[in-house]
């Protein structure tokens, strides 16, 4: 079998470690014969760099394997970019979540203006990363997970839109597994059908291979429990915070009994409900920082200290196979069936042709073939309409430069209830973002 070469952007990443060993795991369906991290922080990234060079040496000696912030030496020679950078770390992901909740608006990562500066923040990274890629790597292909997806796919699809740039969320992939698990199953017994844009969608259909429709079974217990499961089952979204997120979905799907929802429209449908039970002073980012984070960097620390991995190595992260399960697609022209952000094209067919969509895609070698949604229903139109426009507007706001157009789309945003609460937060977060966003006039 064919032997890839894969760099991972954002080899910082606290999902780095996990990706690592998932692609161990793995490497019977996805044989590697070199492995990169690629980071702009060079003392971060050297923490993970140095343990994953000890799990490497013990697990699988043949694979080349560097870490580096050298871009030439980083996507030399390879056949795969993972990227899942966050521009501003940390701390700015806490900016992006206190900021809104200081007006009395939703701070979340990807959602509302939150994630509207997050995305001011990662088009440029972004962008770079794919001139770099293609410049040392013509052939690669880049599998992006960064946030905020929705705006880096618009992004994409204006500025680079003959790149070999494939968009792609776990959100659906971990609400599946606790789908699946409702009905007894696993993931890769059912199909599904879903319309929407990326961290804003519906499921409308489930069903075993043989064609039987889940669906109804599944409405059933999500109005009572969300997607709650006794036993946990996703590998991912675990903590308290995320367990209330599950059970929210409840009262996402008592909006419209028709569709699963995915979990994050809870901050578009019930943003009041989330400011009143989020805490200004301690955040979702304060949570990662304290947990996932502290984890992973102190078992790396660990590592580097005893030597070897022995007795102590990194959680898999089991969730990330549907990454391999893409670069197989591509490599081995699979034609797996999964969720990706693609240029709507009539796949949605009442919805706007240029729009980025997320559905259920065919992938090959020659990349994604969406399949028809057919036509959606005018609630859920109206809200992906608003909603696409906003991240259209952060675009358009990002390459002229445009502070008007940066307002509009905050304005637009269903989680910000006026013009004037949205200039007090754009004007907040212009401050806050000093050095990350384009000069906007
Ligand atoms: P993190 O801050 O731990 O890691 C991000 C790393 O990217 C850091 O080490 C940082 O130094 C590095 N970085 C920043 N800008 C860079 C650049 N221009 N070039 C190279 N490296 C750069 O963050 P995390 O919590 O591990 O998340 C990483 C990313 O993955 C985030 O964007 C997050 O939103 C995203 N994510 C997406 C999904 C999805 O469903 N699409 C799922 C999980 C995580
Ligand atoms: C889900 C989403 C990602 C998001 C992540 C945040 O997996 O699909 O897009 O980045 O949640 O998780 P965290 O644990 O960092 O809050
Ligand atoms: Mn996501």
């Amino acid at each position: 079998m064919k032997k890839f070469s894969i760099v991972i952007a954002g080899g910082g990443s606290t999902y780095t470690p996990g990706i690592v060993m998932m692609l161990l795991d793995n490497l019977d369906r996805f044989p590697l014969r070199k492995l990169k991290l690629y980071d702009n922080d060079r003392e971060r990234q050297a923490v993970l760099g140095e343990a994953i060079e000890s799990v490497l040496k013990e697990k699988a000696p043949d694979i080349e394997y560097c870490y580096t912030t050298d871009p030439e030496e980083a996507f030399t020679d390879i056949d795969f970019c993972f990227a899942h950078i966050r521009t501003g770390k940390y701390e700015m992901r806490e900016k992006d979540e206190k900021i809104p909740l200081k007006h009395g608006v939703v701070g979340q990562e990807t959602c509302g203006p939150g994630g509207i500066a997050y995305g001011m923040r990662s088009i440029g990274d972004m962008i770079e990363l794919i001139d770099i890629m293609e410049k040392y790597s013509p052939d690669a292909w880049m599998l992006n997970y960064s946030n905020p997806a929705a705006i880096v796919a618009e992004a994409c699809r204006v500025l680079r839109p003959n790149s070999k740039v494939l968009n792609i969320c776990d959100m659906p992939v971990g609400t599946l597994r606790r789908i699946s698990h409702i009905i007894g199953k696993e993931p890769q017994d059912l199909e599904v059908r879903y319309f929407g844009l990326n961290h804003f969608g519906w499921w409308t259909s489930v069903k075993d291979k043989e064609g039987n429709e889940y669906l109804p079974q599944i409405r059933d217990y999500v109005a009572e429990n969300g997607y709650l499961t006794q036993k946990e089952v996703d590998t991912q979204h675990t903590d308290a915070s995320w367990q209330e997120t599950h059970k929210k979905a409840k009262d996402l799907l008592a909006v419209d009994p028709r569709f699963l929802p995915n979990t994050y429209l809870k901050y578009y449908l019930y943003p009041d409900y989330v400011v009143k039970t989020s805490n200004p002073e301690y955040t979702r980012a304060n949570e990662v920082i304290a947990g996932r984070e502290k984890t992973v960097f102190s078992t790396a620390r660990q590592i580097i200290e005893r030597g070897t991995a022995e007795g102590c190595e990194f959680e898999m992260g089991a969730h990330a196979t549907f990454v391999v399960d893409l670069a197989r697609a591509i490599a081995f022209n699979t034609h797996e069936r999964m969720l990706l952000i693609v240029e709507n094209n009539g796949t949605i067919a009442n919805f706007d042709d240029d729009a980025m969509v997320e559905v259920p895609c065919i992938v090959g070698s020659d990349g994604p073939e969406p399949l028809s949604q057919g036509k959606i229903p005018e609630f859920q139109r109206a809200l992906m309409y608003q909603q696409v426009t906003v991240e259209k507007l952060v675009v358009q706001a990002y390459i002229e430069g445009s502070y008007q157009k940066l307002w509009q789309a905050l304005t637009l945003s269903k989680t910000v209830p006026s013009a004037q609460v949205a200039k007090e937060i754009l004007d907040d977060l212009i401050e806050a973002n000093k050095g990350y966003w384009p000069d906007l006039n």
